[in-house]
């Protein structure tokens, strides 16, 4: 008779929970991040207060490792991403015959596909590295190839945050610009197992398709407004509330909630308060642009919008989210173009995605990695079948 403890239930489902969108259904395990409904989201442990001000290669580092770095392990880190961070000249020209009219996040998918052709080592761990390492340079020759610029080479001399902001080359950016870019790229690199993009790269990887594959999966999920462009839809959002006047706000919400409209930036799939990557913002927004009239306006969101929502109890989070500061501060950092916002949430996404890919890929035990996914779906509704003549 075995004497092993039978598997722990986690989760009953019931018929109630089809169609849902597996909305908080226990899937796999999870190395790198995790979210709580109240606290947000903390990485290997580490809440994002514990993070926030440190370089971006510490961050990376403990992602891939689950462990902070030495001073030596993270200069070596810094090191071994600046030299892997040169693109193969035939990705840029994929992406000067792209059409301007596609989105930044369309360059994105067809330019993770061109890295994959130009460089994959088929090392999940090794292309996660190169790939964490290359996206900067491929974000930044979108924003420039798409404004008939020249891509600008990566200097190996700089942090990573500092080289994406000199790459990116924008004309007289506040001298904020490269300290922002750093904390919005540790804010947005991992939000759990479960977010849609996530989801779907390790989906992607499941069948053994490659890394770059799997990431440009990830990023066509993330382009929807449901998931990532919500950060682009929350500035218009925002623009379209056009005071900073509690009063003339409120008036504002009500009416767009009247009309059956969005409130962006407010509410989210897991948390119920207000997401710490929001805090963080509003606290960045206050100390270095007080006076700009769109970070008043997000600011007056902040304190009128979960009071009206609270009054529809079907409501479960009123609080802010990660999106709802975003676009206010890179517009006063000069980043004024909403359509590249779901660019750099990717830019910084794709770290997480590619550790939780590497992670399932060489799981501890798995000769192959974690079986291919393959969820049930309930035979129902389903006209009878009928016979010809
Ligand atoms: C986020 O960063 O908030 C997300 O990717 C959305 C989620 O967690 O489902």
């Amino acid at each position: 008779m075995s004497t092993e403890a039978p598997p722990k239930v986690l989760f009953e489902v019931t018929e109630a929970h089809l169609d849902t969108g597996l909305r908080g259904y226990p899937v796999g395990t999870c190395r790198t991040s995790s979210v709580d409904p109240d606290k947000g989201v903390t990485y290997v442990g580490y809440t994002l207060e514990d993070l926030i001000e440190m370089p971006a290669e510490h961050v990376v580092y403990l992602l891939v490792n689950k462990h902070l770095p030495s001073a030596d392990q993270a200069e070596a880190l810094r090191r071994n991403l600046a030299h892997r961070a040169a693109v193969d000249p035939r990705v840029f020209r994929v992406l000067r015959a792209l059409p301007k009219d596609g989105h930044p996040m369309e360059w994105l998918i067809a330019g993770l596909n061109a890295l994959g052709m130009t460089g994959k080592t088929h090392d999940w761990k090794e292309d996660a590295l190169n790939v964490i390492a290359r996206i900067s340079t491929l974000v930044a020759a979108i924003f420039r190839i798409r404004e008939g610029r020249r891509p600008i080479e990566p200097d190996v001399s700089l942090t990573f945050a500092e080289n994406f902001a000199h790459m990116i080359g924008i004309e007289n950016p506040p001298d904020i610009l490269p300290e922002y870019l750093r904390k919005f790229y540790i804010m947005h690199m991992d939000h759990g197992g479960g977010n849609l993009s996530t989801f779907v790269g390790k989906a992607i990887a499941s069948g053994k398709a490659d890394m770059y594959a799997s990431l440009g999966g990830a990023m066509a999920a993330l382009y929807g407004p449901r998931h990532g462009r919500a950060n682009q839809e929350c500035l218009a959002f925002v623009h379209e509330i056009g005071s900073s006047q509690p009063k003339a706000v409120e008036k504002r919400v009500r009416e767009i909630l009247a009309e059956g409209g969005v409130v962006y930036g407010f509410g989210h799939g897991v948390l119920r308060a207000e997401d710490p990557r929001a805090k963080i913002q509003y606290k960045f927004a206050e100390e270095h642009f007080p006076d700009n009239e769109l970070v008043k306006t997000v600011l007056t969101l902040r304190k009128v919008v979960p009071k009206i929502l609270k009054e529809n109890p079907r409501i479960q989070n009123p609080y802010p989210n990660v999106d709802a500061v975003s676009g206010a501060i890179m517009t006063a950092c000069g980043l004024i173009d909403p359509e590249y916002y779901t660019l750099l949430f990717g830019w910084s996404r794709v770290a997480g995605i590619a550790a939780q890919i590497a992670d399932e890929r060489t799981f501890p035990g798995k000769k192959d990695g974690l079986p291919i996914y393959r969820p049930k779906y309930v035979a129902k509704n389903q006209p009878p079948r009928t016979t010809k003549g």
